[in-house]
This record gives structure tokens, sequence and C-alpha cells, in this order.
């Protein structure tokens, strides 16, 4: 064999799977058609934290009179897309850039080239055949364009890709989908000023966030002038306009662009995976819990597997994968994957939702609103609260829900403390610096025992 470990996509599943595989001492080869780094940093979560940056700045310096900043006429405050796409670029650059040096430096060989099977241990390169004992796919999705939707007529239709490359806002815009997707390009388009139209097909927009804190951010974002259609099934889209049942009525919008948001599929694309017998399930390669297919040498982590399909989710399985690979047994527990959710503040979940937790125990909820948080207040963003839901019986730390200031840099807190099966009780043991916005999360576990020091 040539290699111990060939890793297929170099996105945040498959360059860390081959980083943590020559730490391990084996040889790696890893593949790569596009650039390293993948969706996430290429046109995934850097990109758009980038946009979202800029949107988040622009809006600070227009409140710069209420911080007694003086000088600052928030009526001449615009955003430049061209500049804002040069920082864009500037930031991706930086960090692919970052990323094949540490390949190098860590001594995994790195393959441009579609890759392609051959047999279980033997993948084509370009005509080139390389092979290894075992096999990580890592290559990742695509966006989705969904059939059940069709385009019809002279429309302006764009997915995710072109809508990170903005230079020119539409005066208005419709976005099918009220995921994760949806709702961040929603914020990132009525921040620059378009005019913003949401088609969801559930009665809640994000329908896997706890419900009360997706009606919080809705109706943060309504008053930044989006408008909601929930409970909406987009039939087509004909010549720019969004075509839905809404209320048992057959409706449309005409809008100037359309934004589709409906999720993304496993990319298999172009593998061969036929070839070896993998076994798929709707599209995505289907695995166990220590990420194995039904190819014992063969492993798949990332959006590939369908099972979680975000970059952190990514990089954990590539390690558990590798582990695996070097003779341990670890399986992955996706009961504690953290969601981030990057609005004005932001949401941040891990675990069960209150609602879920319902359907099978006896729970304790405690809420903490970040009006009570002094931190919060000094920064200006007092709205959002910090929700825990623990297991009544056992103190079990089953979900904790935020939307807050520093929301997404807080929840690495939680996913420690789940990760160490804490309890509530542990975490409220646990001192938390003061001033912080993170003694909210505190203060809400005090809550579920109605020990709150900072709020009724
Ligand atoms: P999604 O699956 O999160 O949301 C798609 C939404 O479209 C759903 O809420 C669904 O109910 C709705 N929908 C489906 N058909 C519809 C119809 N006919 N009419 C109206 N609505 C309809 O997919 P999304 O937002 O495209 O994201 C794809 C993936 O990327 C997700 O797994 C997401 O977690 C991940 N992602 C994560 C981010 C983050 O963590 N910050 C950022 C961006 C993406």
């Amino acid at each position: 064999m040539d290699y111990d470990i060939i890793v297929i996509g170099a996105g945040p599943g498959g360059y860390v799977a081959a980083i943590a595989g020559v730490q391990q001492k084996k040889k790696v080869c890893l593949i790569e058609r596009a650039t390293e780094g993948g969706v996430c940093l290429n046109e995934g979560c850097i990109p758009t934290k980038t946009l979202i940056k800029t949107v988040k700045l622009a809006d600070s310096i227009k409140k710069a009179d209420a911080f007694g900043i003086c000088g600052v006429d928030a009526s001449k405050i615009t955003v430049d897309l061209e500049k804002l796409q040069a920082r864009k670029k500037a930031v991706v650059t930086q960090l692919v850039g970052g990323v094949r040096g540490l390949l190098k430096g860590k001594g995994v060989t790195s393959l441009h080239g579609s890759a392609a099977f051959k047999d279980k241990n033997t993948v084509i390169v370009d005509g080139k055949e390389i092979t290894a004992e075992n096999i990580i796919i890592a290559s990742g999705s695509s966006v989705f364009m969904p059939p059940f939707i069709p385009i019809e007529g002279n429309c302006d239709v764009i997915t995710s890709r072109e809508a990170l490359d903005i230079v020119k806002l539409p005066k208005k815009i419709g976005i099918i989908g009220g995921g994760v997707i949806g709702i961040e390009f929603a914020y990132i388009y009525s921040m620059l000023g378009a005019e913003v139209l949401v088609f969801e097909l559930m009665e809640q927009i994000l329908p896997f966030v706890d419900g009360e804190i997706a009606a919080m951010a809705r109706k943060r974002l309504e008053k930044n002038g989006i408008k909601f259609f929930t409970g909406a099934k987009v039939k087509s889209i004909n010549n720019n306009k969004v075509c839905f049942e809404y209320d048992g009525k057959q409706m449309e919008e005409a809008v100037e662009q359309v934004l589709m948001a409906v999720g993304r599929s496993p990319s298999t694309e172009g593998l061969d995976v036929q070839k070896i017998g993998l076994e798929l399930e709707k599209g995505a390669i289907k695995v166990d819990g220590s990420l194995r297919t039904n190819i014992p040498n063969v492993y798949a982590i990332g959006d590939v597997n369908g099972v979680s399909m975000l970059a952190h989710t990514a990089s954990h399985e590539g390690i558990i994968a590798v582990n695996n690979i070097c003779g341990h047994s670890e399986t992955m527990d996706y009961s504690r994957v953290p969601s981030c959710i990057y609005l004005e503040p932001e949401i941040a979940c891990i675990g069960l939702t209150e609602a879920q937790a319902r359907e099978s125990r006896e729970i304790r909820v405690g809420k903490f609103p970040m009006m009570g948080n002094g931190k919060a207040l000094v920064e200006g963003e007092v709205e959002g609260m910090v929700k825990v839901i623990l297991d009544a019986a056992t103190d079990e730390i089953l979900g904790v829900h935020m939307y807050g200031i520093h929301a997404t840099d807080m929840i690495g807190e939680i996913s420690v403390a789940m990760t160490a099966e804490a309890t509530g009780e542990e975490v409220i043991n646990a001192i938390h610096p003061h001033p912080t916005v993170s003694e909210s999360i505190m203060e809400a576990f005090m809550a579920a025992f109605g020990k709150a020091i900072h709020w009724k």
C-alpha cells in the first residue's frame, strides 16, 4: 500500500482527519479537487461571518452617539460591497494559506485532483492509482436545488454561494427556507438595506432551535424589517414571483431576486462509490457510530454522511475516525453538538429543546434574561436570555439554549460541562468571572432551582 490513510476532501472534516492521522504516525495522503478548507472556509462559515462582522460593525457605528461618541453622521454610514468582498477574500485567502501551511508542516501529502474509487483500497486521481489500508471520505455537500420547486420563466435565483459574492444589493429578495442559511442571509441582506421576505414551510423559523428562543429572534428580525411567511409551502418560482401556499390560499410575491436555502445534499458525485458497493441512504453515505461505512476500511465523515452538517461535527468525526483506524473503539455522540447562528444578538444551542426534553422525562427549566446581566448592559445589547433544561431527577444537563450577545462563544462552556457529565449544580459551583455575559449561564442554572441572584 502507498499510504496508511487516504482522505478524500480537505474541508474541516478531511484536513483535520489528515493531520490527526500524521500525529498518530500514519502515512496520510489528502486529496482535494478544489481549495483546502472546503465549503466552510471558502464559501460557508468564514465568508458569511465576514459579511456579518461588517453589517454589525456598521450598525454599531450608527449607534455611536448613544455611547458618547461624537462626529458620526449615522445617515452617511453605508457599506461598500466591493471593499467588503475584498476583505472577505483576504480573510479566506489567509486561512486557506494557514491550512496549507499546517498540512505541509505536519507531513501530510496533499494531492490536487478528483478521486474516484477503483476498489476498496484504491482510488484513481486524474488517471493515477493510489492505494491505502484505510480510506476516509470527507467529500462534503452541495446546495440542494429542490426539484419540487420548479423555476419557470425569467428568474434571478441564487444560492448561498452567489449570495456571499454580493456586489449589488437587490431592492427586494425572497428567501426560500427559514433554516440557518436562510435566516443568516435574511439578517445580512436586511442590514444592508434590502427588503427581505422569508418563506418557511414549518410554523417556526429555525425549526431545530428551542421555540421560545426562535420566537425571540423572529421578533427582533421583524424589527429589522424582515417579513416572515411561516407555514408557507413554496410551490414554484415564476418570472421572479415566489408562488406559495399559505393559510389554505395560493399566493405570490414579486421580488427582484430569490435565494434558495432549503438545505444541502451530500456530495458523492464522481467518487464511483457504487464500484465498492458503498451503502447510501437518501444520498448520504451510511455510517455506524464509529463512522465506518458498510465497507470496514472505508469511513465517511462530515456532511457526506448526512448526520449533522456542521463544520465542528466534521472535524470531531475526523478525529474519531482516525482514532478508530488506529485501533481505538470510539463512537460519535451527536447529543451534544453545539449549533450556532450568527445574528444580532447570537443564538447558540446544545442538546434537547424544552419540548423534546418534556417528551421523555420530568424536567427542570431555568431562564435568565440578558437584561439582568451587567456586562450585556455595558455592551448595549440586553435582548435575549439563557435557558437551561435539566433532568429533574438526576440534575443532568439536557439542553442549553441562548439568545444573546456572545452566545456563540459561550456555548463551549456547556459543551465541556456536558462532555464531562457535569450536573447543573456543578456549573453553579464553578465560579464565573465578573463582569462577563457568561454569568448569565450560571444564573440560568441557579434559576432552575429558584435561586437566581440577579433576577426575581
Ligand atoms: P436547513 O435544512 O437548515 O433549512 C431549510 C429550511 O427550508 C427548513 O426549515 C425547511 O422547513 C424549509 N423548506 C423546505 N422546503 C420548503 C418549501 N417548499 N417552502 C418553504 N420552506 C421550505 O438548510 P439550510 O439553511 O439550507 O442549511 C444547510 C445546512 O448547512 C444545515 O445543515 C445547516 O445546519 C448548515 N449551516 C450551518 C450554519 C451555522 O451553523 N451557522 C450556517 C449555514 C449552514
